[in-house]
């Protein structure tokens, strides 16, 4: 079902063609451009450059405080003013943008109300695990209230637009903004896709706790050519539409309001001036009734695509293509009036897209109730509460020979690495609105939890770049217990955060192989935005945990997994490799000619191992579960059908647990090639030490079709596996026929 015709109402869209007919040409185009807070003022450097000194570390914290207080911030309050800016772009405080809301509403000559947008990507107080590593819950329902968390915290800070949910698969872990979203797999994607917007959006958009959601980033970009962030993407239909697609869909299936389109080329077309994206494929197709905003700069950049001579030419070709509001490039306030003069651009064309504008403006009930009323929402206990729930079920066990999870009554343990007491790197990239004070740090976090007559020792134990400091060795040799926290700092993922190399920084890997020399047991907690190759921790850690970058309360969740308050149950969305050179590595791969790799000449590596270092849907528990009787109801099924099929699990192990059941199928012979598997349906399951229960799924075989070359769905009749288990590795599987109905 398409939530979109919930943004139709006959009477908004009657007031909508009174606003045209009265608006002149300059406010029109104002409704399309949105301005961020461009700060004014400094001294040697612009503001941009004090932050990149910053980022790079050639200034510190400290210095970057006392200068950025020389910069003014410019709201644009005359163009707001005069009615040429619709929208604002990362402005924070409740205050003052209800002063320049003010303007825009009691003193321009139509009272257009403005939209503020602002990137609530994971939280806004109150910061959550990065989206890669909230989708290792594989619990849709509980990001829906993480998200609802942020849209009330944003709404109440005058935030009336978030760009998210970012719903872009990835397949490359180079790609930093892998970190941004929810794993390799559509159908998965698509489960927390529209449970995010339900979050965000709530069911009465027009509640001061909702704020307008944003599918970003439309579309493909996460294939960028080899994990290169802002390259090129060269795909086929069938993967576009059958692996990219299906998340977008879902977030407008459940009523998102607003796409954002990406800064790729798609088959040589960049998306903001894509018409067979934005028009054909979104409002065609696809029924959407909401606006679309270019990402930042990107209208302006198909001159660097090539694709345009100059802003004028991309602002009409994107116009044209089916966007609405540029974000950043300013072409229609600054050249739409010499786009109409000379024909690129219709008044027709300019008048639809300031439709979809007011009509989003509309429904947000901007209108009616254009100012944020103050309330106290933010850090709410029950805020925090959720963080700290969140966080632990994001945290997945990749390794652990028994030394998990920890007495608290442990007499010594050292804390040791570079990331186990830095606030900024456990909130992740894009937390900008959440404070390192609010921070549980895992140094923190395990201090908590242990009683008082541990020793917890602590040491940031290297540089990235190589040096060891022996002290921290020495300090480690003396504890009963080695937790090393090593992994990626906040700003080695996210945008413009490309790695050609996955492996740990020298300094980390040269640290835990001297820590590793002691002799101890070393546990290693990965706090990373991004699967990382690390064969040698995993061959020699005694235990590994994927504690991802977990927000606000990320210490208190490592706490609680490591001394077995919280029995860990994430599994993982993302392939881990054994080495760079192995990516794109994903399970959902076509099987190739030559599969496997027994004889020399098959698909493979000569220098590494075919498979994964782990596997996608992989995660260990404290108890340990076992599978039996894979069933179905029937083995040949007509394409009207549905495939019922069940299989029972069991806590065989001393401890409460939960597991991820999945549920995979394969298409063994089609007109495409198909995926050795492809997930239809997963459960999480509660189950007490020794408790069995049979987990039921019903497939319908309309569901297990594919696109083909014309974009058309197919549903073939033929052979089929179906598969159920542990991970996407670990199944039982049985086989059925689909049949000429
Ligand atoms: C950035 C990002 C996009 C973000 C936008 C506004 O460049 O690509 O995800 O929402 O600009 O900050």
């Amino acid at each position: 079902m398409n939530k979109q015709d919930q943004f139709i109402d006959l009477k908004t869209e009657k007031r909508i063609d009174d606003l045209l007919q009265k608006m002149t040409i300059e406010e029109k185009f104002g409704q399309l451009t949105q301005y961020g807070p461009s700060l004014v003022g400094g001294f040697q450097v612009t503001f941009e450059e004090l932050i990149a000194q910053l980022v790079t570390g050639r200034i510190t914290k400290e210095e970057f405080e006392a200068q950025k207080d020389s910069f003014k911030e410019d709201l644009h309050e005359d163009k707001i003013r005069k009615g040429t800016v619709g929208s604002l772009l990362g402005t924070f405080g409740r205050d003052k943008i209800n002063r320049v809301q003010k303007i825009a509403v009691e003193e321009s000559r139509l009272g257009i109300p403005i939209l503020n947008c602002v990137d609530v990507i994971h939280g806004f107080r109150t910061v959550f695990p990065i989206p890669l590593a909230e989708s290792c819950t594989w619990e849709p329902e509980l990001l829906e209230k993480s998200a609802a968390v942020a849209a009330k915290e944003a709404a109440s800070e005058a935030v009336h637009l978030t760009f998210a949910p970012m719903l872009d698969i990835a397949r490359d872990a180079r790609w930093g903004r892998i970190s941004e979203g929810n794993g390799e797999d559509p159908y998965l994607g698509s489960r927390i896709a529209a449970a995010k917007v339900r979050g965000y959006q709530g069911d009465d958009l027009k509640r001061g706790d909702s704020v307008l959601a944003c599918a970003k980033h439309f579309m493909g970009y996460g294939a960028a050519e080899g994990g290169r962030d802002y390259n090129t993407v060269q795909m086929s239909m069938p993967v576009l539409r059958d692996i990219y697609l299906p998340p977008f869909k879902a977030a407008l299936d459940a009523g998102v309001a607003t796409v954002m389109s990406a800064f790729n080329d798609l088959n040589g077309i960049p998306c903001s001036v894509n018409r067979f994206l934005l028009s054909d494929l979104l409002r065609g197709e696809l029924n959407f009734k909401g606006f679309v905003i270019s990402d930042a700069n990107s209208v302006g950049e198909c001159i660097d695509h090539g694709v345009a001579a100059d802003k004028k030419e991309a602002g009409a070709l994107a116009l044209r293509a089916g966007l609405d509001i540029d974000m950043a490039t300013g072409s229609f306030e600054l050249e739409g009036q010499n786009m109409l003069r000379d024909g690129l651009i219709t008044q027709e064309e300019v008048d639809e897209a300031v439709r979809r504008v007011l009509r989003i403006k509309f429904a947000k009930g901007l209108f009616d109730n254009p100012y944020a009323k103050e309330q106290d929402v933010q850090l709410l206990p029950e805020h925090i509460a959720l963080a700290r729930e969140v966080s632990r079920r994001s945290i997945v066990l990749l390794k652990n020979d028994g030394c998990l999870p920890l007495s608290k009554t442990i007499q010594t343990l050292a804390v040791i690495g570079p990331y186990a007491d830095e606030a900024t790197d456990m909130m992740g990239a894009w937390a900008f609105t959440g404070k390192d004070k609010d921070v549980v740090t895992a140094l923190a976090g395990i201090r908590s939890h242990v009683s008082s007559g541990t020793t917890v020792s602590y040491h940031k134990g290297c540089e990235p770049d190589g040096q060891v400091y022996d002290e921290a060795i020495e300090m480690a040799a003396g504890a009963e217990i080695i937790i090393a926290v090593v992994g990626e700092g906040s700003a080695m993922s996210g945008e413009a955060s490309s790695m050609a190399d996955i492996s740990l920084s020298t300094g980390q890997q040269a640290l835990l192989e001297k820590l590793k020399a002691l002799g101890k047991p070393l546990v290693v907690l990965l706090q990373n935005g991004r699967p990382m190759a690390i064969p040698w921790v995993e061959a020699n850690a005694s235990a590994l945990v994927e504690v991802w970058q977990l927000g606000i309360q990320g210490g208190e969740a490592v706490g609680d997994v490591l001394f077995g308050d919280y029995n860990p149950s994430g599994k993982l969305t993302v392939t881990f490799p054994h080495h760079s050179g192995q990516l794109p590595i994903y399970y959902n791969h076509p099987s190739t000619g030559r599969p496997g790799s027994v004889s020399k000449f098959t698909s493979k590596y000569m220098d590494m191992p075919l498979g994964p270092l782990f596997p996608f849907g992989y995660g260990l528990s404290y108890t340990t579960f076992a599978y039996r009787d894979l069933s179905l109801a029937k083995t040949v099924l007509a394409q009207e059908d549905r495939l019922e099929v069940s299989v029972m699990v069991k806590n065989t192990g001393d401890r409460f647990g939960e597991e991820v059941v999945q549920l995979y199928l394969r298409d063994l012979t089609a007109s495409l090639v198909r995926p050795v598997k492809e997930l239809k349906g997963f459960a999480k399951t509660a189950l007490a030490p020794g408790e069995e229960k049979q987990i039921h799924f019903t497939i319908p075989v309309a569901e297990m079709g594919f696109h083909d070359q014309n974009g058309s769905y197919i549903v073939e009749p033929g052979r089929f596996k179906v598969f159920a288990g542990t991970s996407s590795a670990d199944v039982l599987e049985a086989d059925f026929e689909v049949v000429q109905s």
